[in-house]
């Protein structure tokens, strides 16, 4: 049977493509799920792609992943750096979980250099652009699999 895993992508990520593209890149979040989605398809993982600029849906997104999906991907954008509450409900998820960033963040300003919600993750990926979605994919399903 299939495997089910959910994306979830935090605030300004549906601007990706028109914004800041020295940083972030060029892709749109569309491509970047058609990307996911072809990927998915050969490791038999079918993705659900989810964004918001609201921390409290956000949250609850977070909370049904324990009852419907095998494995969360998240990208918290800004809300890395700000949400205990994120991070407590990551730590109330008993999922496997990995946190993704486009850009480098402990290369950036001071204060992206701490993510609060990775605390509540098996493991972080940043630095891959667009990339760091597909290897946040490769990541959870060995984690999904094992
Ligand atoms: C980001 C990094 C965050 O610091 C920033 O607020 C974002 C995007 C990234 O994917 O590189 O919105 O999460």
């Amino acid at each position: 049977m299939n495997k089910k895993i959910i994306i979830i992508n935090g605030p300004n990520l549906n601007l990706l493509g028109q914004r800041e593209d020295d940083i972030y890149g060029k892709d749109s979040l569309d491509t970047i799920k058609n990307k996911c989605e072809i990927l998915g398809k050969s490791k038999k993982i079918e993705i659900t792609f989810f964004q918001s600029n609201n921390e409290g849906e956000i949250i609850n997104k977070i909370h049904e992943v324990e009852k419907f999906y095998d494995g969360l991907v998240i990208n918290p954008a800004a809300f890395t750096h700000t949400s205990v509450a994120i991070l407590d409900s990551l730590r109330a998820l008993n999922k496997p979980k990995i946190e993704i960033h486009l850009s480098n963040i402990y290369s950036r300003e001071e204060y992206r250099k701490k993510s609060i919600t990775s605390e509540g993750v098996h493991g972080l990926i940043c630095g891959f652009g667009a990339n760091s979605y597909i290897l946040g994919i490769e990541a959870i399903s060995n984690l999904i699999y094992n």
